[in-house]
């Protein structure tokens, strides 16, 4: 049955998943959200009063078990969905991502609740060898957050292999659109770059910019997310999730210029060395098995974030003082520049 259930959204008020909570809603199920609130609760604004929402912690075994009462599938968004800090976090990063994650895999399994949704990404992936990447990639996770979420895919394969869950893994890429966080200085080069034009600064590339990313509008994802429950061809079946259109972070920032119509210029400053080169999937999969395009491109999807962004007008970024390895703290993390 994929109509009318009951679904618990971890991470529901983060970016991504107000968005998913959303989705499911229009399509006709009952959601309820479940949320520490690390991220702010700014998001609940979005929706109707009647959502339902448990306010907790993932790691913590009776939250989850508060949270998953009486639901019959889970979308397991929350996390710290942080790259470039997870090296020098690595302590936080894996308790979030992976006992938060086994945290709410255990209590869905003693609920009785077999349809899991996980959101993967593609920094699974690693450096590869040659893109776009297929799924059957290796998957050579190179930082904390990668690790943490490809373990927790081999806890869903282990736990489907004995006959407790179905899960869905989605393996997103860069995502991008309103209601991401434009203060957070380290993540979602998009927001960062709109932000900084906001605040009347030039945006900074960290190395040349000819990094390529697919930078994939949140619809572009949501829909597919919404519509995999009771897809058996993808059960227990990683899919890339994003869009072909593949851009540098140069031309995002030269874009993101033009859009705003703001007096400024890219400035170039040394490449952090965490940073990968070059990164997008092959979506053949998702387009076979899930019937999966992508429609919104790069110009339109930057239009629609730009307008939202300038509604809610310039932030100030908030920097992040915790640290678990201090001499691997990169100087744009301590410098408070970004
Ligand atoms: N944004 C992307 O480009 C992207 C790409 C690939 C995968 N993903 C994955 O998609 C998911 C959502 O990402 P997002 O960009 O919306 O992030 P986000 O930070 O906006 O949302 C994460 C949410 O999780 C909540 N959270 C954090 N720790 C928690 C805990 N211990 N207990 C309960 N809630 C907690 C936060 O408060 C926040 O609302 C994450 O799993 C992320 O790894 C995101």
């Amino acid at each position: 049955m994929t109509e009318g259930r009951k679904i618990l959204v971890t991470g529901g008020a983060g970016f991504i998943g107000s968005h998913v909570v959303q989705g499911l809603e229009k399509r006709g199920h009952t959601v309820r959200l479940f949320d520490n609130f690390v991220g702010g609760k700014q998001n609940l604004e979005y929706f109707d009063s009647d959502i339902e929402v448990v306010e907790g912690d993932c790691c913590k075994p009776k939250d989850c078990e508060k949270a998953l009462k009486g639901c019959d599938a889970v979308f397991h968004l929350a996390a710290h969905a942080a790259e470039g800090q997870s090296v020098f976090i690595p302590i936080f990063n894996a308790r979030t991502n992976l006992i938060g994650s086994i945290t709410v895999l255990a209590e869905a399994i003693n609920a009785g609740i077999e349809d899991i949704v996980f959101t993967s990404s593609i920094a699974t992936y690693g450096k590869p060898d040659k893109v776009p990447i297929k799924e059957t990639a290796p998957l050579n996770a190179e930082d904390p957050y990668a690790i943490t979420k490809k373990a927790f895919e081999d806890y869903l394969r282990v736990y489907f292999e004995i006959g407790q869950i179905t899960p869905y893994i989605v393996r997103f890429f860069n995502v991008y659109g309103p209601r991401q966080r434009m203060d957070d200085p380290y993540r979602g080069v998009v927001p960062i770059f709109i932000n900084k034009c906001l605040k009347g600064e030039n945006p900074v590339i960290f190395g040349d910019g000819l990094q390529k990313r697919a930078f994939t509008y949140i619809s572009d994802v949501v829909d597919p997310i919404c519509s995999i429950l009771g897809n058996k061809k993808l059960v227990n079946n990683p899919v890339n999730i994003g869009t072909e259109e593949v851009h540098t972070v140069k031309e995002l920032a030269e874009m993101t210029i033009e859009k705003m119509g703001v007096d400024l210029e890219v400035e170039f400053v040394d490449k952090r060395t965490s940073d990968v080169k070059i990164t997008y999937c092959d979506t053949s999969k998702a387009k076979e098995l899930l019937g999966y395009q992508a429609k919104v491109s790069m110009e339109d999807g930057l239009e629609k974030t730009i307008e939202w962004a300038k509604e809610m007008g310039p932030q100030e970024f908030r920097y992040f003082d915790y640290t678990e390895i201090p001499k691997l703290t990169h100087k744009t993390y301590t410098s408070k520049k970004i």
